[in-house]
């Protein structure tokens, strides 16, 4: 028999790979689904087989991520309460999604993952699992164990000869692909702490370490979708590794903040987004000038739900198919071009264009003009205003005067 490992060469997976051949005598296949964590990549095959797994899959995701998972997060402008920008919360799906599909070129019996028994990566793996193969059985050994701790767990590497660079103290948990950098855990634990930002930030500069001169860049968006950066044509993977360097430099996008977990607690964490920072910020700034009202404040609504589902791991669910379907009719005209200033961690809006704006200088302008006529305001705002009239004089009537 067999077990398909969501495998990333770290301590945990590799202790899982020996932890399932003791207890199931299995075969283990290990997975790695690459979103972009290149340098983690390295030596990865090698470390797999060595540790005891009879073949590793190395999965090049990174395209169908943004084409995908990253740009339709975009469009809908989901944000997980106010900050996050969902880093991992859609990676999960598309590895999810990639290991039935080698569970089942493999005909393995059971899908395995490292994920602990109190994160929300748990669920997102595990409803990805469910969504397209709800009779694969799933193996969580954290939630299964003996094993309680970090120190248990180097106790059974050691004791099983699994050989693997520990440094137990100064790791924080962290979780790196194309979009974001996350850490939890350590110091970080005790939100009266400060970040230690020196030694945390690996995609970014520290604000105070940020170059005192701006850096300008250009992105031009078509349907939504950010296709050139500073002139240049670029696929959506290169767009974000060039951002990322760029707003790295710059101390763009790093959010330090407490969340509500799906699985109850609040946890608190840092995370770098710059590149993903930026295309937020540019979309956004375009959906001004191209969205008209009504629809930008309903589209509020759907980004609020939008973000809760993709934290939630619900990526494969009709609703967020359906929000998607009106996410895309509402970025039918949000092309444009976009120039921001990048400086010392903000994001300046430096001018924006587009052939679909809806900003009319001719209205709006506080000079004269020959479009609006003002004294048809007078009316309008009698009208208005006309539930508040009745309002007052109904308050005045009661208070017995
Ligand atoms: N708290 C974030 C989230 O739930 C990041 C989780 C990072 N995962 C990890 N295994 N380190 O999306
Ligand atoms: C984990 O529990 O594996 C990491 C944290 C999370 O899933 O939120």
């Amino acid at each position: 028999n067999k077990v398909v490992l969501a495998y990333s060469g770290g301590l945990d997976t590799s202790v899982i790979i020996q932890w399932l051949k003791e207890n199931y005598g299995c075969e283990v296949i290990a997975v790695c689904g690459n979103v972009g964590q290149d340098s983690e990549l390295e030596g990865l095959e090698e470390r797999a087989l060595k540790t005891g797994a009879s073949k590793l899959y190395i999965e090049d995701l990174t395209d169908e991520f943004v084409n995908d998972y990253i740009f339709p997060t975009i469009k809908a402008g989901a944000i997980y309460e106010g900050k996050y920008l969902l880093g991992t919360s859609f990676a999960r799906p598309i590895i999810g999604k990639r290991l039935v599909e080698i569970a089942k070129k493999e005909g393995a019996d059971a899908i395995c993952h490292g994920c602990t028994g109190k994160g929300n990566d748990q669920v997102r793996f595990e409803l990805a699992v469910k969504a397209f193969d709800p009779n694969m059985k799933i193996i969580a050994p954290w939630r299964i164990w003996d094993i309680k701790s970090r120190e248990d767990e180097i106790e059974y590497a050691e004791k099983n000869n699994i050989q693997i660079k520990i440094n137990k103290e100064t790791n924080y948990s962290k979780d790196m692909n194309l979009w974001h950098l996350s850490h939890e855990g350590l110091d970080l634990e005790d939100p009266a702490n400060e970040p230690k930002y020196d030694k945390i930030l690996e995609l970014s500069k520290t604000i105070e370490n940020a170059p005192d001169t701006p850096t300008y860049i250009t992105l031009d968006f078509e349907k939504g979708i950010p296709v050139s950066l500073n002139g240049e044509k670029l696929s959506g993977v290169e767009i974000i590794k060039k951002l990322n360097k760029i707003g790295g430099e710059n101390g763009i996008g790093i959010t330090d903040m407490v969340e509500n977990r799906l699985v109850g607690m609040k946890s608190r964490g840092v995370y770098e987004t710059p590149g993903g920072t930026i295309l937020y910020q540019a979309h956004k700034n375009l959906e001004e000038l191209c969205l008209d009202k009504e629809t930008a404040h309903y589209k509020e609504m759907v980004s609020l739900k939008f973000a809760d589902i993709v934290y939630n791991g619900q990526w494969y669910t009709p609703l967020r198919e359906a929000l998607s379907a009106f996410v895309d009719k509402t970025q039918e005209n949000v092309t444009g071009t976009i120039k921001l200033k990048l400086y010392k961690g903000n994001i300046v809006n430096a001018g924006m264009t587009s052939p679909y704006s809806l900003y009319s200088e001719e209205y709006a302008t506080f000079g004269e003009d020959a479009v609006y006529n003002q004294k048809d305001s007078a009316g309008f705002i009698n009208l208005f205003g006309l539930p508040l009239v009745v309002n007052a004089k109904m308050k005045s009537k009661t208070k017995g005067e």
